[in-house]
């Protein structure tokens, strides 16, 4: 068959090409260390449950609005307000079918051929294939380890180009859990505000942090609401991936734009969705610190265990819930004394068929000899997982 250019332009998500494959071994009853998933283990909290019940049995099953319900935008508002500290209102707010719907549509409405998209690397594999369908050119800005993966302001300037139309930042991000410190974001603003880029900033992780980061919105700065887009998801702050809730909150303008697309496509998310979506806005949160608290202790253990693997080095995440080890001392083309494998995704194909491992290859990130864990799984699992890691890598450093 033949397909339109556009959709020859990108290729299928590779962290759900890793998923499939975990899947596929543990149907025929292998018990795989899963560290693929970015999500979180948790299951969505009963009061949410409970307000999507509600709005079934009250027959809330109706189309909405194409945008999501005002109650729904107008509550985003508010929490958004109450926790990030920005000024939007219900007019400036969209709902959409997740937060990779909302980026998805935020870029088809900007960008075009001939348009350049800035990227920080390593970054979530979907952003540079969004900004391929749309007819964008994504420009990758690197960041690094020794910098905490942290994006800088002096990078993305010298990147600009009088083509440049959008910056992407996602902090806390997947998969470095790099954190943008407030400070650097707000010169990064300067710089998006000074040569007419816009900035949308990625806020899928915004409460999972770890001291001394906090939750921290760019939409908060001063005359920031100008030049940002800023992204949001109940997926991962409420354990709702399925629910598929995300918004986006921008100026009016683009609001409209997004809603005429939806009105176009999608029409409204799911109806009871965003009643469970208006009850995460406004009811408790109390299970955010909990789950936080326990992605502290994960995060604690899986970067420990895997320092203790030789030829493996592990910066400690900002935020978000994944550990992003450099094993390129174990790859042939990354000079690696202990040479495993040619390539990351090799290792990670290794790791999967002979330690039943699964873990997401760098390369999917734009980032070569680096191996993606999520460690939204539990301790035990983690800790059978690195015993799993360690003995494949002593084989292999045995065997070198
Ligand atoms: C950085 C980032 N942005 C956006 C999303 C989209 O999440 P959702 O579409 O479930 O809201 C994800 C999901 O993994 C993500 O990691």
């Amino acid at each position: 068959m033949q397909f339109t250019d556009r959709i020859n332009r990108i290729q299928i998500s590779p962290t759900a090409a890793v998923l499939a494959e975990a899947e596929k071994l543990k149907a025929k009853g292998v018990d795989v260390a899963d560290f693929g998933p970015g999500e979180p283990d948790f299951p969505t909290p009963d009061h949410i449950k409970n307000a999507a019940m509600r709005a079934i049995e009250s027959n809330k099953s109706k189309y909405t609005p194409a945008g999501g319900i005002l109650p729904l935008r107008e509550a985003i508002c508010a929490w958004h307000k109450r926790e990030l500290h920005s000024s939007f209102e219900a007019k400036e707010c969209v709902v959409s079918v997740g937060g990779k719907h909302s980026i998805f549509n935020v870029i088809s409405v900007l960008i075009q051929h001939g348009d350049h998209v800035i990227i920080p690397v390593p970054c979530w594999v979907s952003f540079p294939d969004i900004v391929k369908y749309a007819g964008g050119t994504p420009v990758f800005v690197q960041t690094h380890p020794e910098d905490a993966f942290t994006v800088r302001a002096s990078a993305i300037e010298k990147a600009i180009t009088p083509k440049t139309k959008l910056l992407i930042v996602n902090s806390p991000c997947n998969p470095t859990g790099g954190v943008v410190p407030p400070e650097e974001y707000e010169r990064i603003l300067a710089v998006c505000k000074k040569h007419n880029v816009w900035l949308m900033g990625d806020e899928c992780y915004s409460h999972f942090t770890y001291a001394p980061n906090k939750p921290y919105s760019v939409a908060s700065a001063h005359g920031a609401k100008e030049k940002v887009i800023i992204i949001g998801s109940m997926s991962k702050t409420f354990a709702m991936t399925g629910w598929r809730i995300g918004y986006t909150l921008g100026p009016e303008a683009l609001i409209q734009a997004l809603v005429k697309l939806q009105s176009q496509s999608t029409s409204n998310p799911t109806s009871i969705a965003q009643y469970a979506a208006l009850e995460a806005m406004t009811g408790t949160m109390d299970t955010v610190p909990v789950m936080l608290a326990e992605y502290a202790k994960r995060r604690k253990r899986i970067v420990e265990g895997l320092r203790a693997i030789s030829g493996v080095t592990c910066e400690w995440p900002g935020g978000a819930f994944y550990a992003f080890p450099n094993i390129s001392e174990h790859l042939r083309n990354g000079g690696g004394k202990q040479a495993l494998a040619k390539s990351d995704t090799e290792i990670a194909k290794m790791l999967l068929d002979r330690a039943h491992v699964a873990v997401v290859p760098g390369e999917a990130f734009g980032a070569p000899g680096y191996l993606r864990l999520s460690y939204a799984t539990s301790i035990e699992r983690i800790e059978e997982g690195l015993g799993r890691l360690e003995r494949f890598f002593a084989r292999a450093e045995a065997a070198a």
